[in-house]
């Protein structure tokens, strides 16, 4: 059996630089209940007419990591996209990577894990590196979230949380030691209404959502029950963290950088107490950036990587929870 290692990592955001303060005029919000709530400062959100998409972004990542792994798009043998707000409703983005790239005809994956999507997609590359039927898959996470938010007072729980962008990283057959040691990814869809966006959608199609125009209770804007995904959010993160630790017979004190999904600041905190660990040890950059769901574990990579946090030899430990419920981590000697 084959094993893979991330071969090159790179990300993209759009320039649209969106504060706290910008959000304040939208609606009835402040940069103090945001940043004490959230550890959010600013957000990038897509400008219209700046040429970016969800697929566009996603394109602009994984060209970076391409050139970091020293390959071109024709070396790639399967795409594997990760994300909740593709361009369109069907066919995925996978398949616009594929096209912009001028990559081969390749198989092309969409994966529907929201904040879990990075790390089931590593997994699914993982398993085609693993088993010797591909060499070097691109994976990528992107989200145009601003496009499909409330950015009204009703919809300023969710809305000032989340933020647009993409990261990717190509995930090669391993000729060394290390690489992906493991993965491991879970649900629980007794939660699927927790955080969840119901339409458009067979359940609320669109003559039904335009006849009804039901003020209230609008199902194609997301919904969040904040506390009681926070709470699971906490518990979840840190069990798939140590189940990992523990497939390898590693200890948390290992761990040489924790990259958990940027979901809350005050999450990753409440987790690294809780795994006892260094504030050198766990990468935070949703004070920048909002949470950017699929796209916010390869954006935080890639970052981390540029700024030499990450080197040759290191353990490096994937971790994400959220809608589905679903969540996972992956572990990794780099
Ligand atoms: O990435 C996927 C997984 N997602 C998560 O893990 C998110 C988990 N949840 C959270 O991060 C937090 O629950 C939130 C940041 C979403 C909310 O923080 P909270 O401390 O749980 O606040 P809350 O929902 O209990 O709301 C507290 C108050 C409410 O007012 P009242 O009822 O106390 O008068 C809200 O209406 O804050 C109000 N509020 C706001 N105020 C100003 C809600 N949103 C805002 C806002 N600005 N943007």
């Amino acid at each position: 059996m084959y094993t893979s290692k991330i071969s090159g990592v790179g990300h993209y955001v759009p320039e649209n630089v969106v504060t706290n303060n910008d959000l304040s005029k939208l609606m009835e919000t402040n940069d103090a209940w945001i940043q004490e709530r959230t550890g959010i400062k600013e957000r990038r959100h897509i400008k219209k007419g700046d040429g970016n998409s969800t697929s566009v972004m996603g394109v602009k990542a994984a060209k970076i990591a391409l050139e970091r792994a020293k390959l071109a798009p024709k070396d790639i043998d399967m795409i594997v996209f990760a994300t909740l707000s593709p361009d369109m409703y069907f066919p995925g983005g996978g398949v616009q990577v594929q096209e912009m790239m001028g990559m081969r005809t390749v198989p092309a994956l969409d994966v529907r894990n929201q904040c879990s999507g990075f790390v089931y997609a590593v997994s699914v590359a993982d398993q085609f590196i693993k088993t010797g039927m591909y060499k070097h898959v691109l994976v990528i996470g992107a989200e145009n979230h601003s496009g499909g938010l409330d950015f009204t007072t009703r919809g300023r729980s969710v809305s000032v949380i989340f933020g647009d962008g993409a990261g990717a990283a190509v995930l090669s057959r391993n000729e060394g030691d290390g690489g992906i040691l493991s993965t491991h990814i879970h649900s629980e869809g007794k939660h699927k209404d927790q955080l969840s966006l119901q339409g458009p959608s067979t359940e609320h199609w669109v003559p039904q959502i335009i006849q009804e125009n039901d003020q209230e209770n609008i199902p194609y804007y997301p919904y969040m029950n904040g506390q009681f995904v926070f709470k699971h959010a906490v518990v979840r993160f840190a069990e798939v963290i140590n189940e990992g630790l523990k497939a390898n017979n590693l200890e948390s004190s290992e761990i040489d950088m924790l990259i958990p999904h940027q979901a809350n600041l005050r999450i990753s905190q409440f987790i690294q107490k809780k795994m006892k660990l260094r504030d050198d040890q766990v990468f935070n950059n949703i004070q920048k950036y909002g949470n950017t769901t699929a796209a916010s574990i390869p954006i935080a990579l890639s970052e981390a990587w540029e700024q030499g946090k990450i080197k040759d030899g290191d353990l490096v430990v994937l971790a994400a929870f959220g809608s589905g419920f679903t969540w996972g981590s992956a572990i990794i000697r780099w």
